[in-house]
C-alpha cells in the first residue's frame, strides 16, 4: 500500500518554534535576518530603540511571527524582557548612526547566558570591536559574520541616477565581490538556528567581482534606461561624501577600501552556498528586485 498523508496517522511530535532576538532589525542586514528566520518557521523578536518606526507588514503572512520590542544595546538592562525565552541572538557592534563601538558586550553576554541563549551571531563592524571580543570570550556558541560590501550600498546612487542617469564615483575600476544583504541574513539565520557554526568567522561575499561600470550596466538593464559613469577625483569624492553627511571615520574607511580594496573584498568565495545550500545572489538579481528605486517617476 502506498504511504500517503491521508492514510498515515499523524505521529509527528508537536514542536514549538524557536524564538530569536534580532538587533539591528530595522536596518539593512537585521531586517533580512528577521525575514530569513521567519521563512524557516521561527519566531522573531525585532529589537529597536523606536518601535514606531519598525514595520514588517510587507513580510507577506510570515510578518505575523514578528514581535517588535523596545531595547537599547547601550543600556543592557533594557534587554532583559526581550531576552526571555530566546534561543538565539543576533548582534551588531555599534551604537547609533555615528557607528560608535558598543562597550556593553560583557553585560549583554552575561544577560544572554542567564536567559539561556544558546547561539549568538555578530555582524562584524570592521576588525575587532569590544562587543565582538566579549561575545568570542563568552561561553555561548558564537558565529562572526564578516560580509564584504553590501549590494544595498548601490541605493546611495538612486537619487543621482533618477536625477540625470549618472553615477559619480572615485576609483571606478575597483572590483568588489559585493554581497546581497539577503544572503547575509540567510547565513545569520542558519548559524543561529543550526548546529555546526559555533566558533566560526565567516567571510561572506557575492558570486562575482564587479566594477562600477558592471554595476551601472546591471542597474541600467533592470530599469530599462542607460546610466553614465563619471569618475570623480578623490577631492570631489570627499566633497560628495561630506555633503551626504558621512562621518569622517567612515570617509577615511571608504577612501582606504575603495583606493586599495583588499583581496577579500574583491574575491568571491563560496560561504553563502556552503552555509545555506543556495547559491549567492547576483547583482543582476539585486538590481531587478530594486529597479523601481532607480526609475524616474
Ligand atoms: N555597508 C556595507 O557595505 C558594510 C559591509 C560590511 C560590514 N558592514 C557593517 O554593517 C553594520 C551596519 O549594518 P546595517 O547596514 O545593517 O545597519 P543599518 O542599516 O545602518 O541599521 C542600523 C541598525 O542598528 C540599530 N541600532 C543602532 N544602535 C542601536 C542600539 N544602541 N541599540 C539597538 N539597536 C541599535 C538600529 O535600530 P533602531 O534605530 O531601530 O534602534 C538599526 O536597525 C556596521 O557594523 C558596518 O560596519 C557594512
Amino acid at each position: 500500500m502506498t504511504n500517503n498523508a491521508n492514510t498515515t496517522p499523524n505521529t509527528a511530535p508537536s514542536t514549538t518554534p524557536d524564538l530569536f532576538l534580532v538587533a539591528g532589525a530595522t536596518g539593512t542586514v537585521g531586517r533580512q535576518t528577521v525575514r530569513e528566520l521567519l521563512s524557516r518557521g521561527h519566531l522573531v523578536r525585532a529589537l529597536t530603540r523606536d518601535p514606531d518606526k519598525a514595520d514588517f507588514s510587507d513580510f507577506s503572512g510570515s510578518g505575523d511571527g514578528v514581535e517588535v520590542v523596545r531595547g537599547d544595546l547601550a543600556d543592557p538592562a533594557s534587554l532583559v524582557p526581550a531576552l526571555e525565552g530566546v534561543t538565539g541572538l543576533h548582534l551588531i557592534t555599534f551604537d547609533g548612526g555615528g557607528f560608535a563601538a558598543l562597550e556593553t558586550g560583557p553585560e549583554i553576554v552575561e544577560l544572554a547566558a542567564k536567559a539561556g541563549v544558546r547561539r549568538i551571531t555578530v555582524l562584524n563592524g570592521g576588525g575587532d570591536t569590544p562587543l565582538q571580543d566579549a561575545v568570542m570570550a563568552g561561553d555561548i556558541a558564537w558565529t562572526v559574520l564578516m560580509p564584504v560590501e553590501f549590494m544595498a550600498n548601490a541605493l546611495e546612487w538612486a537619487q543621482g541616477i533618477r536625477a540625470d542617469d549618472t553615477v559619480r564615483e572615485p576609483f571606478v575600476g575597483r572590483l568588489s565581490a559585493m554581497v546581497h544583504e539577503g544572503d547575509i541574513g540567510a547565513v545569520a539565520a542558519v548559524a543561529l538556528s543550526e548546529d555546526g557554526h559555533g566558533g566560526k568567522s565567516y567571510l561572506i561575499t557575492g558570486p562575482e567581482a564587479l566594477t562600477i561600470q558592471d554595476k551601472a550596466d546591471a542597474l541600467a538593464a533592470a530599469r530599462g534606461r542607460e546610466i553614465e559613469v563619471v569618475e570623480l577625483t578623490e577631492a570631489q569624492a570627499l566633497e560628495q561624501w561630506r555633503a551626504a553627511g558621512q562621518p569622517e571615520e567612515v570617509i577615511g574607511f571608504l577612501l582606504e577600501v575603495y583606493g586599495n580594496t583588499p583581496p577579500e573584498g574583491r574575491t568571491p568565495i563560496g560561504t553563502v552556498a556552503e552555509v545555506t545550500g543556495r547559491p549567492a545572489r547576483t547583482f543582476a538579481q539585486w538590481a531587478a528586485e530594486n529597479a523601481d528605486a532607480f526609475r524616474r517617476v
